[in-house]
């Protein structure tokens, strides 16, 4: 274990000479098919419309469904880069506005069992691409499995989608109790998707303020609110995002606030600030269960 970390110095070095921070970010909810891959696809490409240079990692291991919002066919994944068949560069896809994919579905499952210096690679693989990305969204998938858990808490950010149905409350307010009691988390951005006016929003992220004030001593702040627009389930069909096909809609708009807003987040600069800091804790994280 102490091995991996002594190897990423070399690496963690570098980066102290040029720090440039990444932000990256987890888009999770507790339950499924609140929207998560829709929000991290439309907002990965609102920020690459605003000039930055943003990958998307497509983290759920099930199903790879970035591809398909996107119309994306990719031949090789994670796995390929793992296997030392493929670099990292040459398994990324270009999406709209210059995003960048990066197919990990069953690549990432394997992180765990790679040897010391094949995470030492992976990692290095992923240091060279941060020198050229201000984002990483990470896309994961539904439930609150350990692997998820892991993913959002590698990352420096970490949204939870709710949307108006009992039980994406109590499994968004589940999931935060959880990565609160249990690994010291304690600041979360709350976005409601599908709303049907934005006072709706407000009352569903009031809501689970409610019972996270009283019951867990945890932060969250709100980031805003997308409406449920048929324009959006139109552009799932086109597999194209919404932000590019219909881009006066109202979920668009609403989405393209809402990268806005993440961009004027302040950035942490810390220890978990460069994207190897992330693999490695995935490494980590991963290594550690299979331990336990
Ligand atoms: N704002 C919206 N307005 C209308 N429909 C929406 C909206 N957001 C999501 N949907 C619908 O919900 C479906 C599920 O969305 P999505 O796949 O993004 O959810 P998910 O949380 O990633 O699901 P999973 O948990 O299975 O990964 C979409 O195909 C789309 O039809
Ligand atoms: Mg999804």
């Amino acid at each position: 274990m102490h091995k991996i970390f002594d190897q990423a110095a070399g690496i963690r070095k570098m980066r102290q000479i040029n720090p440039k921070p990444v932000r990256v970010i987890a888009v999770t909810s507790g339950k499924g098919g609140v929207g998560k891959t829709n929000l991290s696809v439309n907002l990965g490409v609102a920020l690459a419309q605003m000039g930055k240079r943003v990958a998307l990692l497509d983290a759920d291991m099930g199903l790879a469904n970035v591809d398909i919002l996107l119309g994306l066919s990719p031949e090789f994944n994670l796995s390929h880069v793992l296997a030392g068949d493929k670099t990292l560069n040459d398994i990324m896809l270009n999406g709209p506005a210059g995003l960048r994919v990066i197919p990990a579905s069953s690549g990432i499952q394997q992180m765990s069992e790679l040897s010391t210096i094949e995470q030492a690679g992976i990692i290095r693989a992923f240091s060279e691409i941060d020198q050229n990305l201000d984002v990483l969204i990470v896309d994961t998938a539904a439930g609150i499995s350990s692997s998820v858990v892991n993913f959002a808490r590698a990352c420096q950010e970490i949204i939870v989608v709710v949307c108006d149905e009992p039980t994406s409350l109590t499994d968004a307010y589940a999931y935060i109790k959880l990565l609160n009691r249990d690994y010291g988390l304690s600041k979360f951005h709350i976005v409601t998707n599908m709303v049907q006016s934005v006072q709706q929003g407000q009352q569903l992220f009031t809501k689970l303020t409610k019972v996270t004030d009283r019951y867990l001593d945890v932060s969250l702040s709100y980031t805003g609110a997308v409406p449920f627009d048929e324009y959006l389930r139109k552009s799932v069909q086109k597999q194209k995002p919404v932000v590019e096909i219909f881009p006066r809609s109202k979920a668009a708009i609403a989405l393209k606030n809402l990268a806005l807003k993440i961009d004027s987040w302040p950035i942490k600069i810390q220890a978990g600030g460069y994207l190897e800091f992330f693999v490695e804790r995935i490494i980590q994280y991963s290594v550690h269960e299979d331990v336990a």
